[in-house]
């Protein structure tokens, strides 16, 4: 049986081309280079990510998805969400941790994913609706989360919002405190909850390697998003010419992901006479992912407008989950 999918694409205009056009170039003409991690999940990198999340050392997902598994239906039974969005769920492949206990819950109305990796989003529905008969709607949005989160429907009831795999350590602090402000205003009753995911400060070795695997798909996944370029800009990077590094930054505890060029490369814009040289050496800065202690992070959220903030940790302290209320 399947359920009733409604997807909404808010990428696909032109003038969205446009302006991914122009923040690629500007990005691309800085003294530090820089490319929007949205660029990461073009086409394969959604398929990249998804290997990722399996690898020995991505300890994110792993501690994720077994605090999910443990705590997943004493959450929802508290919430009793009438509807659940997920903002970036990829594949929607940690959902069901959620979806489940709430339909047996008897409360849960719709789902509503909203990612910018359009193929993710088909995939996940196709799956959830496999897996849970009695889901009855998914209404997707595709959109860039810095820029439509006002596509999401209005609420029809309780609303629980999850945020997982530690994808708001990937906004830097301006970004962040300004999206938790605009997802504070898409939770407009007292009963509403925001779940997080957020990746805690632990050894330093422990967080380089799981950006850094030894199988290599961390390498492909970051140098994906110079496909996006080639795509975009219709230029032709040779992407060979480019190499992974991930290196933790204590003082602003955070990894980041750079391509460096290990040639001098420049290509020239159609249309235009401008080149972008990136010279031997140079990097391209795609991602950094922050890691967070716990009464950093719920300062973050109290200042965003969340009063009643609650963790869920692993043994370790590795990773954790946060339950906030308005
Ligand atoms: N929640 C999943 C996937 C995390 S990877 C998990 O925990 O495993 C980050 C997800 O956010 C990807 O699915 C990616 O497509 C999506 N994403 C990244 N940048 C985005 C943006 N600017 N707007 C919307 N979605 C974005
Ligand atoms: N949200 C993920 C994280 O911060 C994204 C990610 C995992 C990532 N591995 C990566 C981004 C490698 C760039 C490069 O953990």
């Amino acid at each position: 049986m399947t359920g009733l999918l409604n997807v909404t694409v808010h990428t696909s205009a032109e003038e969205e081309r446009v302006s991914a056009v122009a923040e690629i170039i500007r990005g691309l003409t800085a003294d530090q280079k820089t490319l929007s991690p949205k660029f990461l999940y073009h086409e394969e990198g959604s398929g990249l990510f998804d290997e990722i999340t399996r690898l020995e050392e991505y300890y994110p997902t792993r501690i994720e998805r077994s605090l999910l598994d443990g705590f997943g239906a004493e959450i929802v039974r508290e919430v009793r969400p009438h509807e659940i969005v997920e903002l970036g769920p990829g594949n929607s492949a940690k959902s069901g941790t959620l979806i489940g206990p709430a339909l047996e819950a008897g409360v849960l109305k719709r789902y509503i994913p909203f990612d910018i990796s359009e193929s993710a989003v088909r995939e996940g529905a196709q799956a959830l609706f496999d897996a849970y008969p009695g889901l009855a709607e998914i209404a997707a949005v595709v959109g860039d989360f810095e820029r439509h989160l006002s596509a999401i429907p209005q609420p029809q009831g309780t609303r629980l919002i999850a945020f997982l795999g530690s994808t708001i350590g990937n906004l830097h602090p301006e970004e962040r405190s300004r999206f938790l402000r605009e997802v504070r205003a898409l939770m407009p009753r007292s009963e509403d909850a925001l779940l997080l995911g957020a990746d805690l400060i632990k050894d330093t070795r422990v967080i380089e390697a799981a950006y850094n695997d030894a199988r290599g798909v961390t390498a492909l996944f970051n140098l994906n998003s110079l496909k996006a370029v080639n795509e975009l800009l219709d230029v032709d990077i040779d992407t060979s010419l480019f190499r992974h590094c991930a290196v933790f930054d204590d003082e602003h505890s955070r990894i980041e992901m750079h391509l460096e060029a290990t040639a001098d490369v420049a290509f020239t814009l159609p249309g235009s006479r401008d080149t972008v040289r990136v010279r031997a050496g140079e990097t391209i800065w795609t991602e950094s992912s922050y890691k967070f202690t716990k009464d950093g992070f719920a300062e973050t959220l109290h200042d965003a407008g969340f009063g009643n903030v609650r963790w869920i940790t692993d043994p370790e302290d590795m990773f954790g989950l946060v339950l906030a209320r308005p």
